[in-house]
């Protein structure tokens, strides 16, 4: 059974509740819900979030989605979840296991819990991840490709989906799953040492420096930009449902790591310096998903070419981060440094 959303009785607006929406993909899509007249409230701890990312008039309730009264007081209301809420570093998941089970598994429980709650229940939407296929090399990934994760991001990931399943037969939340295959675009921290690839290599090249590849750079990856991804989020609302289907979120389009870097050096009129390291161990060589599901189910638009999505991302490092404050510097920031950047989809 699909849900249709009703607005919020009180405003006649619709109000959705986005976890995560201090962060890289969550501001994105605040500012596109904002932008389309959307009541919009995010839930953050600001672990690896910002303020500074959040557009104008979207209500922060600062808080830990792996804590039911913190979960319980921003469901109050609303009439859809995005969740995207997750310590989203495969490394801290190798460092800090439990911990990050908490947030990433957990804390996507607590939400369906609370939609299961409400009358009428919350229709959720959350983020998945190509890591649930973990080396699966029947390539393009296709949602029926058999699931193995590598990692405890992964595994958690996978959790996310199975528990959406149960939510569904046993509670009526009717949810859909977006597994997000690399994703970026401005507001990716270029300073996280759980960055990808892109935004390290557009920050490194536009400022003239060398980058640096694990092994020959012949590994590919499917960047989807982030815009992308956002009109896939919003688009799969409307086909959240108790059979808790998944989709990619992808191109189907892939790149190498050496190719990237050759468009990004192009992009910042420098010549490109690679400084060459052995190759990483357990690398996954390629991953490429096939996005014709959900094009097909959600009525997606062809994806951005990757040098337009690049060169969005350029502008944004030369404009100085727009939206983006380091957290020791938040306080000091003026409060109209982030409407200096406008993403592309508004
Ligand atoms: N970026 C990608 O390429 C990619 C790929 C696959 C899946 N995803 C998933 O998409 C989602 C968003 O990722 P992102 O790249 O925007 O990451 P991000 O780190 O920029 O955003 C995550 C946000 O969640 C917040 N957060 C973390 N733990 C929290 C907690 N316990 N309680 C409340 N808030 C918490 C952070 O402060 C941050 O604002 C995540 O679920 C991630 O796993 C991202």
């Amino acid at each position: 059974m699909r849900h249709a959303c009703r607005s919020n009785g009180r405003t006649g607006k619709v109000m959705y509740l986005v976890t995560g929406g201090c962060g890289f993909i969550g501001s994105h899509l605040c500012a596109a819900l904002r932008a389309r007249g959307d009541q919009v409230r995010v839930l953050d701890d600001l672990s690896t979030g910002s303020e500074e990312n959040l557009a104008p008039g979207v209500d922060l309730v600062r808080g830990n989605v792996a804590d039911p009264v913190a979960v319980r007081a921003a469901m109050e209301g609303v009439n859809g979840c995005f969740h995207l809420a997750a310590i989203a570093s495969v490394e801290r998941g190798v460092r800090e296991w439990l911990n990050t089970h908490q947030a990433n598994l957990c804390g996507t429980i607590g939400i369906l819990e609370e939609a299961a709650r409400a009358r009428g229940r919350i229709p959720v939407v959350y983020a998945s991840s190509a890591a649930v296929y973990g080396d699966c090399d029947a390539l393009p990934l296709t949602e029926d490709a058999p699931t193995w994760p590598l990692s405890a991001y992964g595994a958690d990931k996978l959790g996310c989906e199975l528990h959406a399943r149960v939510a569904g037969v046993v509670h009526q939340v009717p949810s859909i799953g977006l597994r997000f295959f690399n994703v970026f675009g401005p507001r990716q921290d270029p300073r996280s040492p759980y960055s990808g690839v892109i935004s390290i290599f557009c920050d490194r090249l536009s400022r003239g420096e060398p980058v640096t590849i694990f092994g020959d750079g012949g590994q590919t990856r499917d960047f989807v930009f982030v815009a992308d991804v956002v009109i896939a989020m919003m688009a799969a609302m409307g086909q959240a449902s108790t059979a808790a289907p998944v989709l990619n979120v992808c191109t189907g389009r892939p790149t190498s790591v050496r190719e990237l870097a050759a468009v990004v050096a192009n992009l910042c009129s420098t010549r490109l310096e690679v400084r060459q390291q052995p190759p990483r161990s357990g690398e996954i060589r390629h991953s490429l998903g096939s996005p014709s599901l959900a094009q097909a189910k959600l009525g997606l638009p062809s994806p951005e070419g990757l040098s337009t999505g690049l060169a969005q991302v350029v502008a944004w490092l030369r404009a100085g981060r727009p939206g983006l404050a380091p957290a020791s510097q938040s306080a000091n920031q003026p409060a109209d440094r982030r409407s200096d950047y406008q993403p592309a989809y508004q």
